[in-house]
């Protein structure tokens, strides 16, 4: 063994934030993960890992052995997982709501439960560190632990880990760590080193301080903006077959029919097609899309939204549909077809970045979605070494990119925490430097503490 961190990543995906496991200097041992697709991927790019590919039930023992054999009696520096988040996520709710209303779903979502066999393996392992990534609404789920026990998963990450682990779940925006992409996620960490204990007892926090705000006052930069990130990319058009692509690897959007590129071409910035006003006689009053929250707690568009110039009686450019030879409003949120801001970071990307009708997809001028390169950018892939080829040797599908993207977190953040934590357990910062800027931004002070806690 070399002296290099060690670390496991489970629930690995295509890798993408090991990639700042990596960067920071951790030699990942084994990597778990459930679609052999997505692994290909991570194999071809991490060729050093023992990648094992299976149902993480199945595999615990067997990831618990190959870990042990990759250790080699030294202890294991840190386990990584980033169990997946549809039965959590804010994606979807409402419609996770009304089908456990009616029954056709368990209360309970059994893909919250990939929690269990991952302190399984942490408490086997005895980590020193442990960084769980999720959704923000982690904290606020409740799971079933094995005796059927329903358990808030932060309470249960405590109570299986043991006294040894100190630590908590903070909410991360990782714009506020120079990414120019507004996404927030449940970043939890617990550790048993004791230079990580003392740390989090002198600070309460082990998130290294933001670096960005939205202001950019008080000693941080401003957010990175989607025009600092991707405006230097040649202009394609999705409503043409010679320009849905350019010459750039990846620079390429799927093209639109003539009806949504007729939404799209007259979707002004920062705005949803679904507010688009009269092109025929430029009457600008139509009533736009509204959403209001039903008694049920879900909220739903208008479906009375409408669709013909109230002054002339023309069609408006906004997302229709057509049932018995009539037109309809297209049922859709107010943020379907709208355009992301060239003053704000990109809105975070999800696996349905390349479909105008999902929301906050189109690009803050041009009339498209972004596109694949644009997307590595955003995400800061293209910050490090990684190449969309698949170990198995088949063709890497469009979709998979998108699916690997849309799970992953920007791993830049990441890099940026991480980092953090090495820094702490070496003693190359001190727990003053965490709420000020200290050496790294040159002594100024943040205007707030820099995360909301939420435990
Ligand atoms: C949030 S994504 C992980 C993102 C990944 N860490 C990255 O950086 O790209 C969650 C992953 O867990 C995988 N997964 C779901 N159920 C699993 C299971 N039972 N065993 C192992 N992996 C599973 C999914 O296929 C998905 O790729």
């Amino acid at each position: 063994m070399n002296n290099r961190p060690t670390a496991i990543s489970l629930f690995s995906s295509g890798g993408i934030g090991d990639l700042a496991l990596v960067a920071a200097g951790y030699d990942i041992l084994v990597s778990n993960e459930l679609m052999s697709d997505r692994h290909s991927l991570f194999e071809h790019n991490f060729p050093e890992t023992t990648a094992l590919t299976g149902d993480i039930w199945k595999l615990a023992d067997t990831i618990h052995g190959h870990v042990r054999e990759r250790l080699s009696g030294c202890e294991l520096d840190l386990l990584y997982a980033t169990p997946p988040c549809q039965g959590m996520s804010k994606n979807g709710r409402g419609k996770l709501l009304n089908a456990i209303r009616s029954g056709q779903r368990p209360p309970f979502d059994v893909r919250n439960r990939l929690i269990l066999p991952t302190l399984r393996i942490a408490s086997g392992m005895k980590p020193r560190t442990v960084l769980f990534e999720n959704v923000a609404e982690m904290a606020n789920t409740v799971v079933l632990d094995e005796r059927g026990e329903a358990f808030l998963v932060l309470d249960l990450i405590r109570e299986r880990l043991g006294p040894e682990y100190v630590g908590r779940g903070e909410v991360v925006e990782f714009a506020d760590y120079g990414v120019p992409e507004c996404r927030q996620r449940l970043i939890t960490v617990f550790s048993r080193d004791p230079a990580l204990h003392r740390w989090f007892e002198a600070t309460g926090t082990f998130l290294p301080p933001a670096s960005h705000s939205r202001n950019g006052r008080n000693g941080r930069l401003p957010w990175v903006t989607l025009r600092d990130a991707i405006s230097e990319f040649p202009a394609i058009d999705a409503g043409d077959p010679t320009r849905a692509a350019s010459e750039v690897p990846f620079h390429r959007v799927p093209l639109l029919d003539e009806s949504k590129y007729w939404w799209v071409r007259h979707t002004p910035p920062e705005k949803s097609a679904f507010d688009n006003q009269c092109v025929a006689c430029g009457f600008a009053r139509n009533p736009p899309h509204v959403a209001r929250r039903g008694r049920d707690g879900i909220n739903r568009t208008s479906d009375s939204t409408p669709i013909y110039c109230s002054k002339c009686g023309a069609m408006l450019p906004r997302p229709s549909v057509q049932r018995e030879g009539k037109h309809e409003i297209m049922r859709g949120f107010t943020s379907a077809y709208k355009r992301m801001s060239y003053d704000e970071p990109a809105s975070a990307l999800t696996r349905n970045l390349s479909y105008a009708c999902s929301d906050n997809k189109l690009h803050p001028e041009q009339n498209r979605v972004l596109s694949l390169r644009e997307a590595f950018r955003v995400h800061t892939i293209d910050r490090f070494p990684y190449e969309w080829k698949r170990k198995d040797g088949k063709p890497t599908r469009d979709k998979l990119i998108r699916e690997v993207i849309g799970e992953s977190v920007p791993p830049d953040g990441l890099r940026r925490i991480v980092e953090h934590l090495l820094n702490i357990s070496s003693g190359s910062v001190r727990p003053s430097q965490a709420t000020d800027f200290g050496p790294l931004f040159s002594g100024r002070t943040p205007e707030s503490v820099p995360h909301g806690f939420v435990d």
